[in-house]
């Protein structure tokens, strides 16, 4: 507290409005520089803080907590919250919050750009125009595969997953998914979705992509054994976590035709990507933009600020996870 004013600490550059609604309430300290916000000046900082809103490059574990004493809550600018240890949180009483359904649109947009890229061969011909390599209209050129009558294995269903799958059948792809539960029967009918279990979907379709969140339980859901279930001429397609896959495992697929082609724009290990991916044309690879568009990174700033707002002036949580 500042006076009677709480003190917000944001970790990382967002958008404006964001830190106008936090500024509207609260003393507010936000980090402007575009590297990383360095360990000793975050904790300098969290020392006399009341809320944080912060980013997934942020480590939100127990050392973090100990150095903010007084935080009520953690406002990630994000769906997803792995970068978070919501239990040390929770013992500690200190609130957690993510940004859902703002990004929906804007994810399910990029992956479908993905499909597109990746059976249209996208990145492979950006690439041969600009290395200045010779080329011709040929009948045979770079022929990629259409996606009407192909079908699209959707892991993880929820907003996400049900946004791509509604694009999807605007492109005349049939879709099945893999999800702990049910779509609504509505939803369901509307897609025309089949539930499957991950050997049946991996098996049998055309697109695989994923879009579940990341915990222990999808660490390296794709793995050397589930590629080698995967049809020869299959995609994968992650724009979730990285480490939802196996990248050596994945590499080793792509060069030896195990599968076709991958498109990722999420890696194991951010920002580094396996080398073995670099040389691949059969590998399409986006630097984590699933959520970068103007509207939606306002929408999600805005949202996390909104649950600061929330929680600091004593009332709930907007979008509180766990
Ligand atoms: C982006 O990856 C997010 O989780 O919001």
């Amino acid at each position: 507290m500042t006076g009677n004013r709480p003190k917000i600490v944001v970790t990382g550059r967002i958008p404006e409005p964001g830190l106008d609604r936090l500024r509207a309430i609260g003393e507010v300290w936000a980090w402007s520089d575009d590297q990383p916000i360095s360990i000793d000046v975050r904790d300098r900082e969290l020392a006399t803080a009341d809320a944080a809103v912060t980013l997934l490059t942020d480590r939100v574990d127990e050392a973090f907590l100990d150095a903010a004493p007084n935080l009520r809550v953690v406002a990630n600018v994000a769906v997803g919250f792995n970068n978070i240890d919501v239990d040390a949180c929770r013992r500690r009483g200190v609130i957690v919050t993510n940004t859902p359904g703002v990004l929906t649109d804007a994810t399910a947009d990029l992956a479908m750009a993905l499909i597109l890229m990746v059976t249209r061969r996208l990145g492979e011909g950006e690439r041969l125009i600009r290395s200045g390599t010779p080329w011709q209209w040929g009948m045979f050129m770079m022929l990629g595969t259409g996606l009407q009558g192909r079908r699209l294995g959707i892991i993880g269903m929820g907003g996400i997953g049900v946004a791509l799958a509604r694009r999807a059948r605007a492109f005349g792809m049939s879709i099945a998914y893999h999800n702990r539960s049910a779509v609504s029967a509505d939803i369901a009918a509307e897609l025309e979705a089949e539930r499957l279990d991950l050997d049946t979907l991996l098996r049998t379709c055309d697109v695989v992509s994923l879009n579940c969140p990341y915990s222990p339980e999808t660490h390296h859901l794709i793995d050397a054994r589930s590629l080698a279930s995967m049809r020869r001429d299959a995609v994968l397609v992650n724009t979730a976590r990285g480490p939802i896959v196996d990248e050596a495992a994945l590499a080793m697929a792509l060069r030896d035709g195990t599968i076709a082609a991958a498109a990722l724009d999420v890696f194991e290990n951010e920002p580094s990507v396996h080398p073995d991916l670099l040389g691949l044309d059969n590998a399409v690879l986006v630097p984590h933009l699933g959520s970068a568009t103007i509207e939606t990174r306002t929408a999600m700033a805005t949202l996390a600020a909104d649950n600061v707002v929330a929680v600091v002036s004593g009332g709930s949580a907007i979008t509180p996870v766990g």
